[in-house]
């Protein structure tokens, strides 16, 4: 196998998959509180597509494989696409984002089915507030969660929270400390306007986070295994987890990007903040072979922008995040 790159001689390994557009939580920056226009039950890949464009990504050298959604458990059956997917020889590491609400009373069934390890969102450690950012969650839902997951060998288990100014920052050193009391991986996320929403009045820099952790002690670089994502990662000392940090606003990551998404619907998107899309549920439902798969999916990879101009303009519109999993 000769690997994947784009015309940017970027090495492409990593697929991340929407299995759903549906959530069972409303965050306030992901979603409006009554939801957005869902996708219908026909429009979305079947399990069995989902395995044949897998399938067909491997053999061209994708290894690394990511579930997101939407909500990726509120898709009835996930652990038998897990057990499909962990079937597959050549995905060395296959993992999912989640918001945690249902991840306790499937943590074990999805470990048993292949799932390695899992990233669960969660903005805030207050109930009072959790209830305000997700506009209808249960804090201890997530947390039961995060142990089962922790418990059942998901690790590591890393907590993202995307930081915004007087909504959340002011809890910054509380889920830093964590990581020293409870060995947790925290990471700290830029929130990105996306969707046609600003950041203007939330955008807490990475480097005003690092300066307000500070009075934690040093943040040593640390060199995190489990990842495929643009992470930097630290420890404080004394502390078995470590502390992350993305910046997508402030310091871009597209010349390390290594990714590509496949939409709920059947879209390979080449960039998470481009809306360029190439469809692979008509050439599917066409009865296309493994090797047309692998000419579209090459195509997506040739059509990867340089990198995202969030730096030049405000917002994107087109799909919310909820549709292309973050
Ligand atoms: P690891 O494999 O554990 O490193 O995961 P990951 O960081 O790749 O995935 P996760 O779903 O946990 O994403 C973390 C955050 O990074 C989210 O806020 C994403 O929106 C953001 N993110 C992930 N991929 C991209 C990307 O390609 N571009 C941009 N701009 N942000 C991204
Ligand atoms: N900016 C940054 N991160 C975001 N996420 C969702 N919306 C945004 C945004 N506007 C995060 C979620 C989840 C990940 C997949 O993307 O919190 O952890
Ligand atoms: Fe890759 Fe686009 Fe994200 Fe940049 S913005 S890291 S090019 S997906």
């Amino acid at each position: 196998m000769t690997g994947l790159f784009d015309s940017f001689q970027r090495p492409i390994n990593y697929l991340r998959i929407s299995v759903t557009d549906r959530c069972n939580l409303r965050c306030i920056y992901c979603m409006p509180e009554e939801g957005v226009k869902l996708m219908s039950h026909e429009d979305i890949l079947t399990y069995e597509e989902i395995y044949a464009v897998t399938k067909a990504s491997v053999g061209l050298g994708i290894s690394r494989v990511r579930l997101t959604g939407g909500e990726p458990l509120v898709r009835l059956g996930l652990t038998d696409l897990v057990k499909m997917l962990s079937s597959i020889e050549g995905i060395t590491d296959l993992s999912m984002t989640t918001n945690g609400i249902l991840l306790a009373q499937h943590a074990r069934s999805l470990r048993e089915a292949g799932l390695k390890r899992v990233n669960v969102s969660l903005d805030t450690l207050r109930s009072e507030r959790f209830r305000r950012i997700t506009r209808c969650g249960e804090l201890e839902d997530v947390l039961r969660g995060i142990r089962v997951a922790q418990e059942v060998g998901l690790n590591p288990v890393k907590i993202n929270v995307v930081v915004m100014a007087a909504v959340n920052d002011d809890e910054l050193v509380d889920f830093a400390r964590r990581t020293v009391n409870e060995g947790w991986h925290v990471r700290f996320i830029e929130h990105m306007p996306v969707n046609g929403k600003d950041n203007a009045g939330t955008l807490v820099p990475v480097k005003e986070m690092k300066r307000r952790l500070s009075v934690l002690g040093n943040l040593e670089p640390w060199k995190m295994e489990a990842g495929n994502g643009p992470a930097k990662y630290f420890r404080l000392d004394g502390a078995s987890g470590t502390i992350g940090f993305i910046t997508p606003v402030t310091e871009h990551f597209c010349y390390g990007c290594n990714r590509l998404r496949l939409t709920a619907d059947g879209k390979l998107r080449p960039c998470l903040l481009s809306e360029e899309e190439i469809d692979l549920r008509g050439a599917l439902r066409a009865g296309a072979s493994t090797e047309a798969l692998q000419e579209l999916i090459r195509k997506a990879i040739s059509s990867k922008p340089e990198r995202h101009h969030l730096d030049e303009g405000t917002a994107k519109k087109g799909r919310p995040f909820s549709q292309v999993g973050g």
